[in-house]
């Protein structure tokens, strides 16, 4: 009968055969499928993997530094951490289009991670964590039309263009099947129950123009609102909740003075799968809470709104 344990040993023998004594590289993003997959491979061919984290700047609060831990520290596995805040919030001054914004991150990302690539003499083999919900939303539909709402974000085109091989041991699974393997690896809770985050990071959780700025004032109000959601025991119930910083200043009054700063919204959905969501209904007090903290913690901010809006018509991200 079919248990995880006997999964991670059948994957882990896959993963031998199919790579032999060839060089993987595995593009970590911090989420639980490339964590997940990095994790099995590493076990399955220890140094013959190559993992690559790009910080491309857009990451929330603490995340570059958790990911470091928890791969070097918790599992001893090699990281090679890429710096490249400037490249991407460089190429990304003054452009205000949501799908140029993600086409310029997911280009770069690309080309940051075959610099890398080159840069440890190359790799036959890439690691994915792609799951078999991605299976099969690649394979195309028949007879509707076929509408790009949000070109996502993936390493498309990358290995044919180094000619590499993908090693996917995800392929097969859902995703709470895939955390179940991770717990079977012993990947701590709270990275095994993460939210989805979106490769383009905060890139498009800041409508309009991204800056330094902007995400700095965006990672904390994030941070504020995430730990009032632990706090209060809700995380779980929740599929995805972020803040988002809209390019808009209005007045306020703090104490003796007006203030003109940025609106932040809030967002939190219940979903299966992303593809349709339910606004969460958080109480009020709840709301309020955040919405105090936030204005009183987090400089650049003086308004806070909660998004009421479910997927279908919105929907998830801002941008
Ligand atoms: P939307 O905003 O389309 O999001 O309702 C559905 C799910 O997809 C995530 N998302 C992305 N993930 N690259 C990604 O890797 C992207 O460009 C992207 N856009 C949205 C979103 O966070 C949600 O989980």
């Amino acid at each position: 009968d079919w248990t995880m344990a006997a999964y991670r040993e059948q994957k882990i023998a896959d993963i031998r055969q199919q790579v032999g004594d060839g060089k993987v590289i595995c593009g970590l993003s911090g989420g639980v499928d490339s964590s997940v997959a990095a994790i099995l491979i590493h076990e399955a061919i220890g140094e013959q993997l190559t993992c690559v984290f790009v910080d491309h700047g857009l990451l929330r609060l603490n995340e570059r530094a958790q990911v470091e831990t928890m791969f070097r520290d918790h599992y001893n596995i090699p990281l090679v951490v890429v710096d490249a805040e400037e490249r991407f919030l460089g190429g990304l001054a003054g452009e205000a289009d949501p799908e140029k914004k993600r086409k310029f991150i997911g280009k770069t990302f690309i080309d940051v991670f075959e610099e890398e690539a080159k840069r440890i003499g190359g790799a036959d083999f890439l690691a994915q964590g792609t799951l078999y919900p991605d299976v099969i939303e690649s394979v195309s539909f028949t007879g509707g039309p076929s509408v790009t709402i949000k070109s996502h974000h993936n390493v498309g085109g990358l290995p044919e263009r180094m000619n590499m091989q993908l090693v996917e041991p995800l392929r097969e699974l859902f995703k709470d099947e895939v955390r179940d393997l991770g717990r079977e690896l012993g990947l701590p809770d709270i990275f095994v129950g993460r939210h989805p985050f979106p490769g383009p990071g905060l890139a498009i959780r800041i409508p309009g123009e991204v800056t330094k700025d902007k995400c700095d004032i965006l990672r904390k109000a994030d941070a504020v609102y995430l730990e009032e959601i632990r706090n209060a025991g809700l995380y779980d119930a929740i599929w995805q909740a972020f803040a988002v910083l809209l390019p808009v200043r209005t007045v306020g009054v703090m104490g003796d003075y007006r203030t003109y700063d940025y609106v932040c919204g809030l967002r939190a959905v219940t979903s299966v799968d992303g593809m349709t969501a339910d606004v969460y209904p958080f109480d009020s007090a709840f709301l309020s809470r955040v919405a105090t903290r936030i204005v009183n913690e987090v400089q650049g901010i003086n308004r806070v709104v909660y998004d009421y809006t479910s997927k279908p018509p919105g929907t998830i991200e801002w941008e």
